[in-house]
């Protein structure tokens, strides 16, 4: 099988996913978008998962605006149009950034955490380049997951997960570093004014919302973590330990972490 096969079958979202992707939000999960927002826009998001960004990016531009998501997961999808039916301009499609072909222009092509899950995240970010207005501005927000830092060091089963988590990504060509190759692929795609701004997401013990946000790698482990058993990465037994370890480890000794996360936005024409 190809990688581009491989990650399209790993990148799917496993059931429970939408648990993680509710909780984010435009202004905390995605900070230097609002600023390149302004009623009336017209704006695709790509890989918006149940659109809870989506809808964010929506109340910025407005009833006079259009936002259109798109995600290849066909109930997150459905999830979206459900939960954000009420708001103006907003509307939701079933596509793939492979394939996508809009009848329209966009003044912004945003994606969040999506580049992370191809297998060519080039050739995604040259489409959607091809998807803006001249002078439209293009906005990828991705991670580089080789530089997580948790203080302490969580417990041996649960690195043990993350670093099969890391290579089963990694063999179906998805790029754990893509946050750190964002701006050499604007550069590459001919993108002007390339601008790159740090997003490190810190959770402290001290946080209002600090086991929800710290307890994202115990979800990765009980959604994502049955397509790392079923695909001979972990065993069911090593997968379990590491839900109940980091778990156990995050209401005890846990004190913070930091995930690596860059914006990088360029212009077209
Ligand atoms: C981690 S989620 C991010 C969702 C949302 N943007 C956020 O930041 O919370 C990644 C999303 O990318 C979508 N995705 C994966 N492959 C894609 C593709 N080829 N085209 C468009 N979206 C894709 C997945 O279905 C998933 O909803």
């Amino acid at each position: 099988m190809s990688t581009s096969s491989l990650a399209a079958g790993r990148a799917q979202m496993p059931e429970g996913s939408n648990r993680v992707l509710d909780e984010r939000t435009l202004a905390a999960s995605y900070r230097t978008l609002a600023a390149l927002l302004k009623p009336g826009m017209a704006v695709l998001d790509v890989g918006c998962g149940t659109g809870a960004i989506t809808r964010g990016m929506a109340e910025l531009t407005g009833p006079s605006g259009m936002v259109v998501g798109i995600d290849p997961g066909e109930s997150l999808v459905a999830q979206a149009r459900e939960k954000h039916r009420e708001v103006p301009g907003l509307a939701f499609q079933v596509a793939d950034v492979y394939t996508y072909a809009p009848d329209v222009s966009f003044d912004v092509v945003a994606s969040a955490r999506t580049l992370q899950w191809l297998a060519d995240p080039y050739d995604a970010l040259q489409r959607m380049a091809g998807f803006l207005k001249p002078g439209g501005t293009l906005s990828v927000l991705d991670y580089n997951h080789e530089k997580i830092t948790w203080n302490p060091v969580p417990p041996p089963s649960m690195q043990l997960f993350y670093d099969a988590f890391l290579r089963w990504r990694a063999d179906a060509g998805m790029q754990n570093d893509i946050a750190d190759r964002l701006a050499g692929y604007f550069e590459t795609a001919g993108l002007r004014d390339v601008a790159v701004t740090s997003q490190v997401e810190t959770v402290r013990r001290t946080d209002p919302d600090y086991a929800a946000k710290m307890s994202i790698w115990a979800k990765v482990a009980e959604t994502r973590g049955h397509q790392l058993v079923a695909d001979g990465y972990v065993t069911e037994a090593q997968r379990v330990a590491a839900v109940q370890d980091y778990t156990a480890w995050l209401e005890t000794e846990g004190d913070h972490m930091e995930m690596y996360l860059l914006a990088v936005e360029g212009r077209v024409g």
